[in-house]
């Protein structure tokens, strides 16, 4: 399949196929689960530098170790570390050794202790296999419980070791057995969700890759070949890539690919390579010490990104043609539901009161993982929208097969072609955010919502929306990146004001209405990197009980929409400021001056359209605050980019 992604105009098509298939069951079972990044190579040049680079690339998706394998003179030679990608390049930094072929992980533990040992990759007791794994084996107890029993010792706690022991088992068994027929013989014992890649010092020139729930891509070079979990790993070296499917493997050598199901129907040539929609640039950072803050300086150009081609003067509507849905369809629709996780489901609150006010459907949002545990109602007339910037969350893509299960209809919004989400939605609204790295989310947050500005403008330009009030709409949204920018110009302001609060043991972050999911997402931004404990909520309600916390060492951020209810938000303050509390106001409109103890203006917007602006200097507010309070922006503790496992 093809990207959406055309310069000239985005309102084409969608960015994958529709396709069913049950795939992806992770669960709560044994084993060591882990989110990571993984990285293979095979070619011409020295592979641990490459694997290095690979890696470092891959670091925000999980990091607590790292370790790569190369193979040397016949020898599998492993290194590990407990640390970041850059320990690993420090343990490396002594070593000479050559090698063309290696395999590469970085992780992020959900189960079990992140140490050494644990650390990927995994061997079997001889050496000879070294494996990198993603995603969670369920029966792995009873794997490692039989491996045991047969008088294999394991070293670690990782359902990953068995994979080694037992594809080594195989290739034991009988000489001529191929290495892929080996991996594919232990697969069929496995239960779970992995995206895998097997080295074996036997079959030195190949490496063979295997997907089932967890994300894999493999980059094509010249005379060499790349694997990873994650394009940014590849596109320095190369933007030919292909996506392999739940159920494939994959035999790679230098110069060839195969790919197969683990069924065994050879599949190689129904795989077109695709070119990826971005280049390394977009993966570096440039005059920037850290990607949070240069994504948020990129919203402007992803702004214009995704509502290009996409605006319709003519007839003052917008042009989504990846929903794939016609007017009549459009007309049907009774219901909208935004799901999704973190910041994609604040995205799908904002979504919901767009579509609710302009097209006058009743919307809501809910997260995607209580979505999926609860036994929804699924109603034929709803139109479902999965939300999502990596389009790999395990609780959103099982929120979607739960929905197609009960014959819902259902797009995603998703930022990565090819991505999980994307593939099984089979049509949606592609992000155009280009790509995002840092684990906080700003630029596709940013674009989750004015892309829902432009699905409530269509609904609402097929029902009863006049077509002056979609031309002011429409104007609105070609308004919003200069307006954008003008914001970012005022981070230095915004940066004192964080500076000033950043050492606030909780915050609190109220707002009403159109104000409530930028409240929300605001204080998800805060705790999420700087660690400041910050809690949403709505204005009208803090007088039910938070209102009791309001202290001197308590500071609200109060958001002042220019909405019909300034005059509540204004009273808003004066209770927090009677109680002693210091105020942050965050307002598009003139409020009374000194009635905040500090102010932050943002320009006036169409109204609808307003919380997208809002939500800007709430992200810099806390990448200030975090800065101050040193933290790892990038990579908050215990947090992923991607969460492809429970
Ligand atoms: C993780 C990230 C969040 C993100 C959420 C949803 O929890 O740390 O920043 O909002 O996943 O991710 P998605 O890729 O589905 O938008």
């Amino acid at each position: 399949y093809t990207a959406e992604h055309q310069p000239e105009g985005n309102s084409g098509g969608w960015q994958g196929q529709s396709r069913s298939r049950d795939v992806a069951r992770t669960g709560q079972g044994g084993g060591e689960g882990n989110v990571c990044g993984i990285v293979g190579y095979v070619g011409k040049r020295d592979a641990a530098p490459v694997l290095i680079e690979g890696l470092h690339r891959l670091e925000y998706r999980g990091y607590d170790s790292a370790g790569l394998a190369v193979m040397h003179r016949g020898r599998l030679r492993v290194t590990k570390t407990a640390g970041r990608v850059q320990d690993l390049r420090d343990k490396l930094s002594g070593q000479t050794a050559k090698s063309t072929i290696g395999i590469g992980h970085t992780r992020w533990a959900t189960h079990g202790e992140p140490n050494e040992t644990n650390a990927h990759p995994h061997t079997d007791t001889a050496a000879r296999v070294a494996i990198v794994h993603n995603g969670i084996i369920e029966n792995a107890e009873q794997l490692r419980d039989q491996l045991q029993a047969s008088g294999v010792r394991l070293v670690t706690d990782t359902d990953t070791e068995a994979l080694a022991h037992m594809i080594a088992a195989e290739l034991a068994e009988r000489e001529d057995v191929t290495l892929e027929d080996a991996v594919i013989r232990t697969l069929h014992r496995v239960e779970g969700a992995y995206g895998l890649v097997v080295l074996d010092i036997k079959n030195p020139d190949q490496l063979v890759v295997a997907r089932n729930g967890s994300p894999i891509v493999l980059g094509l070079g010249e005379n060499e070949m790349f694997v990873a979990s994650d394009v940014s790993a590849l596109v320095r070296y190369t933007r030919q890539v292909i996506y392999l499917e739940d159920g494939e493997i994959a035999t790679i050598t230098a110069s060839a690919y195969h790919t197969k199901t683990l069924t065994g129907t050879d599949n190689s040539d129904n795989k077109t390579p695709t070119t990826v929609d971005a280049d390394a640039g977009d993966y570096e950072l440039g005059e920037y010490s850290d990607y949070m803050r240069k994504e948020i300086h990129e919203q402007p150009d992803a702004l214009r990104r995704a509502l290009r081609g996409r605006l319709d003067d003519r007839f003052a509507t917008a042009r989504l043609g990846g929903i794939n849905l016609d007017a009549r369809q459009l007309r049907n629709i009774k219901n909208v539901k935004f799901l999704g996780c973190g910041s994609a489901y604040y995205a799908g609150q904002m979504g919901a009161a767009l579509v609710e006010e302009l097209a006058r459907i009743p919307a809501d949002a809910e997260p995607a993982s209580e979505f999926r545990y609860r036994s929804p109602v699924v109603d034929p007339d709803t139109l479902y929208v999965a939300v999502s910037q990596s389009g790999e969350t395990i609780d959103t893509l099982m929120a979607v097969q739960e929905l197609k299960r009960k014959g819902g209809q259902v797009i995603g919004a998703v930022n990565v072609v090819g991505s999980a989400i994307g593939r099984e939605c089979g049509h949606g609204i592609f992000l155009h955010a280009g790509p995002e790295v840092a684990v906080a989310s700003t630029k596709a947050l940013t674009n989750m919502a004015v892309n829902f500005a432009l699905l409530a403008l269509l609904l609402g330009r097929v029902r009863d929306m006049s077509a002056a009030n979609g031309q002011r709409v429409v104007n609105g949204l070609r308004n919003l990146p200069e307006q954008v920018s003008r914001m970012l110009n005022a981070e230095d302001d915004i940066a004192t004001i964080a500076h000033q609060y950043a050492a606030a043991d909780h915050m609190f972050f109220i707002g009403r209405v159109r104000g409530w999911p930028v409240a929300r997402e605001g204080a998800q931004k805060l705790k999420e990197i700087s660690y400041v404990h910050a809690e949403a909520y709505q204005a009208g309600e803090l007088k039910h009980g938070p209102l009791a916390l309001i202290a001197r060492e308590m500071p609200s951020v109060v958001i002042i929409p220019s909405d019909d209810l300034v005059a509540k938000n204004l009273s808003t303050i004066e209770q927090i400021k009677a109680r002693g509390g210091p105020v942050i106001a965050l307002t598009s409109t003139d409020i009374p001056e000194g009635l905040a103890d500090a102010t932050i203006r943002v320009p006036r917007a169409e109204p609808e359209l307003e919380p997208i602006l809002l939500n800007v200097p709430l992200q810099i507010l806390a990448y200030h605050a975090a800065a101050k309070l040193g933290r790892d922006i990038d990579k908050p503790r215990n947090l992923a980019k991607s969460v492809t496992v429970e």
